[in-house]
């Protein structure tokens, strides 16, 4: 695996995401076990997506960060072919694990081992994240480098400002990861800057003090 810059080894942000989840996968997984039953907004974005691919002659879709990999198996049994790519190899044996008929692998968005221009898809929801600022132009080239022209992806991720880290995981072990809050404008700034042109942006429970957001958008040319 090569870090921002293509060279080998990985950065120290990129190493302490992976520590992490690697520590912290059990702890992540349950957590989230039964998302998507009881947010019905975030299953329904995936739902456009999986609507949007088919009608648009199918194709894989990759779910980058896919973490336990509910988001993937969703897509996958909406007829999507889609698999999960993910930093941590604890969290991508429990997706294995847990989705025994979806393909997983470790890898990191910084640097896809992906062919250019073959995917339909990428969804990333809540892993660009862990992903610092200066880092993101280059991430968000990446994406545009593997979706084919006319391709989407679909981005979800915490409303704010600033870097909030955690030292304790949900297990209580100890951790070290940065979680980058942005506004909706940056992400879609970011997006536009690398090609894509909006389809979507949805805000979720914009009252709350960390809202979600879910960016929607397509690969121009
Ligand atoms: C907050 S979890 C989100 C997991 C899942 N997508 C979800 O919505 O529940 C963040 C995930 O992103 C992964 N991740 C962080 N940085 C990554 C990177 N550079 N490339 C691929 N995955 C990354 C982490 O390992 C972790 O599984």
């Amino acid at each position: 695996m090569s870090d921002e810059n293509g060279k080998p080894g990985l950065s120290t942000w990129l190493a302490e995401t992976r520590a992490s989840y690697d520590v912290d996968a059990a702890g992540y997984a349950e957590r989230v076990q039964g998302l998507l039953d009881t947010h019905p907004q975030l299953r329904a974005h995936l739902d456009v997506l999986a609507d949007l691919v088919k009608h648009g002659g199918g194709g894989p879709v990759a779910d980058v960060g896919c973490g336990p990999g509910y988001a993937t198996r969703h897509l996958h049994d909406s007829g999507v072919e889609a698999f999960g790519i993910d930093l941590s190899p604890a969290m991508v044996a429990i997706a294995q694990r847990d989705h025994p008929r979806v393909r997983f692998e470790v890898g990191s968005m910084t640097g896809l081992d992906v062919d250019t221009c073959s995917l339909a898809a990428v969804v990333a929801f809540w892993s660009i994240i862990h992903v610092p600022d200066e880092a993101m132009p280059s991430v968000m080239a990446e994406f545009h480098r593997v979706v084919r022209p006319g391709g989407l992806v679909l981005i979800g991720f915490h409303v704010g400002d600033g870097i909030e880290h955690a030292s304790t995981g949900y297990t209580g072990e100890p951790i070290s990861v940065d979680t980058h809050l942005r506004q909706a404008s940056t992400v879609s700034d970011w997006l536009r800057d690398a090609g894509f042109r909006l389809e979507s942006v949805t805000v979720l429970r914009p009252d709350d003090d960390v809202p979600g957001a879910i960016v929607l958008a397509r690969r121009q040319g």
